[in-house]
């Protein structure tokens, strides 16, 4: 298949660069695949909402750029900051004219929400389920556009460049160049090539990393290790947020979240005595910044010797609770537990990858032909801890900010996307099939699963909220082992996604414990007991 414009994913950002892209070049294709349904997306689980100042009473940019830039703990790009704030409305305001609902107070004016880390009620929210209703309004856009094709269950198993016409491609080579990707079709199970003059890589996050984690099945780093894979630059992945709160619900995958928001409307965090800890840990108590919450927590679980705290709202009005969080109280009370009467079991669940692609300020990646944006880029907006409800507004701006470049390389060169490489004939022929030769059936699936479990494992045991220095050299010895064993695996096996899942998440493994490696230090979201002190170098980690 040919495309003018490739997108790699249907969430928050996908589909709004797929949008906005397909709206303006109205003569040309745009293909958007996603790995399972359209909607199985980080996005749709979105609960507490979008940052933004919306209030110019009594919020303004300045607060919320140094809101972002007390979390991030000295490591934001000011200039980035400063673009996806004061950019940010704009885009909400897009996304509301698709149709996206958010909650209005009895005067008509949107309902702000506060979590940690905001020194203002400031965030837009549809209830508890934000991100559905954000995904629901741009999938919905979506059918107006018909030269966009939506292609669901395509799995991308690598990114294709001059490596697949035989250049030699290193970490230094210069002009790495991305021509499209090699696509398994999960509807015949054979691999096809897609090629594109531009993708991009809305790919989401990679908390399936873990064992406890807030994201769905399909957060495994695929973007970022097939970026990897493909000698891009990749930044910061030490830095993977913990959410405080997410249900404790033994043996349930992935985690229910709890979110903020309620702490933002006076739910609070308690031992099970019942003692309000957080104020022994920050002055802003349950609403300080995520990292030092989910540390707290993770201290007193330790002191305490249980697997989670209690988050208490008994006192809260039981109608606005409802309203607000109604499928918080459906949820708890489906398990048993009466929010009103009895407090909700919770524990830190990992949640968000702050590191990831890197990216300028127009979602360009090392890579020519390649944007990124979402999760899985590293835009330089969180620096070392991400701010609550920064997310979807940043994959929104570098959504906008991605098309917007592609735009005024149209207007500036005479052929912008055709699709060639150093003289090359037409690169249809010239990029090779996927070449399967020598692999066969998987004959047992366990060896896939176990592995994953394994990783999880070890993730979760020695590069979890505390690290130090022997539990990072444990990890890596023994994921070099996983690797050994999987690439054995990857190299004699028939490519399906549980493999090449296992092969990303163990590349998104090695690059977290490589960051924390680096990283002497302690800063953000990453606490290391051998190096307690912030060191006075401000760096990012690239790998
Ligand atoms: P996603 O929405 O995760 O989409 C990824 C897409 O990539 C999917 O379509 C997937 O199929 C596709 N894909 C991935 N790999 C492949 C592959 N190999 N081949 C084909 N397709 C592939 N942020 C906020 O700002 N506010 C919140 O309130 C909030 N709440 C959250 C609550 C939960 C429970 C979670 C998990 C996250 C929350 N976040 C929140 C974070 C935020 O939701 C995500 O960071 C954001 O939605 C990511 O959007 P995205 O478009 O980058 O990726
Ligand atoms: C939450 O609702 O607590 C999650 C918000 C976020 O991850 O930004």
């Amino acid at each position: 298949m040919e495309t003018d414009f490739l997108v790699i994913g249907s969430g928050i950002a996908g589909l709004t660069y797929a949008l906005k892209t397909a709206n303006h070049f109205k003569d040309k294709k745009v293909v958007l695949i996603t790995k399972t349904q359209a909607d199985e997306t980080n996005t749709k689980y979105a609960q507490g909402g979008i940052a933004g100042v919306w209030d110019e009473e009594n919020d303004s940019f300045e607060k919320h750029i140094e809101d972002t830039l007390i979390a991030g703990d000295g490591l934001c790009n000011k200039n980035i900051v400063e673009i996806v704030v004061k950019e940010g409305p704009e885009r909400i305001r897009e996304i509301i004219e698709y149709g996206a609902r958010f909650d209005k107070d009895a005067s008509g004016e949107y309902s702000l929400g506060k979590e940690g880390g905001h020194s203002e009620n400031r965030i837009l929210h549809h209830k508890d389920v934000t991100g559905k209703e954000m995904e629901r309004a741009l999938l919905e856009e979506l059918q107006q556009h018909k030269n966009i094709e939506l292609v669901n269950h395509c799995y991308v198993v690598d990114l294709i460049t001059q490596h697949h016409l035989g250049y030699l491609v290193t970490k230094s080579t210069q002009d790495i160049t991305c021509f499209g990707v090699y696509v398994l079709n999960l509807r015949t199970n054979k691999i096809e090539k897609i090629l594109s003059p531009v993708t991009l890589l809305a790919t989401g996050g990679c908390g399936q990393a873990y064992r406890t984690t807030t994201n769905p099945r399909i957060a495994t780093g695929d973007g970022v290790s097939m970026v990897y894979r493909a000698k891009g630059k990749i930044e910061n992945m030490e830095f993977i947020q913990f959410h405080p709160t997410a249900l404790f619900e033994p043996g349930v995958s992935p985690s229910f979240l709890i979110t903020e928001a309620v702490r933002g409307d006076g739910g609070i965090l308690r031992t099970k005595e019942g003692e309000a800890f957080m104020e022994r840990y920050d002055p802003r108590k349950d609403l300080a910044p995520r990292d030092i919450v989910a540390r707290a927590i993770d201290s007193e679980m330790k002191k305490a010797g249980t697997e989670h705290v209690y988050l208490d709202c008994r006192h809260m009005d039981n109608e606005k609770f409802i309203h607000h969080f109604p499928n918080i109280y459906e949820k708890c009370l489906s398990i048993g537990i009466d929010v009103m009467t009895q407090m909700i079991p919770v524990a830190p669940a990992a949640h968000y990858s702050c590191g990831g692609i890197k990216t300028d300020e127009w979602a360009r990646t090392s890579i020519r032909n390649l944007y990124a944006c979402g999760e899985c880029a590293s835009t330089g907006l969180h620096g070392a801890n991400r701010l609550a409800s920064n997310s979807l507004l940043e994959a929104m701006v570098f959504a906008h900010r991605a098309f917007l470049d592609i735009v005024a390389k149209a207007e500036e060169t005479a052929d912008p996307f055709s699709l060639s490489f150093n003289g090359e004939g037409p690169l249809k022929e010239k990029v090779p099939d996927w070449n399967a030769r020598g692999t066969s059936d998987p004959k047992e699936m366990i060896l896939i699963t176990q592995s994953q479990k394994e990783l999880q494992q070890i993730m979760s045991d020695y590069v979890g909220i505390v690290r130090n220095d022997v539990r990072l050299q444990r990890a890596s010895k023994r994921l070099d082992l996983l690797h050994e064993e999987t690439e054995m695996l990857y190299q004699a096996t028939k490519v399906s996604p549980q493999l090449c899942e296992l092969r990303n998440l163990i590349t998104v493994g090695y690059l977290i414990v490589k960051g924390a490696q680096f990283r002497k230090e302690s800063r953000g979201l990453h606490f290391n007991t051998d190096h307690p002190e912030k060191s006075g170098l401000l760096q990012n980690i690239i790998l």
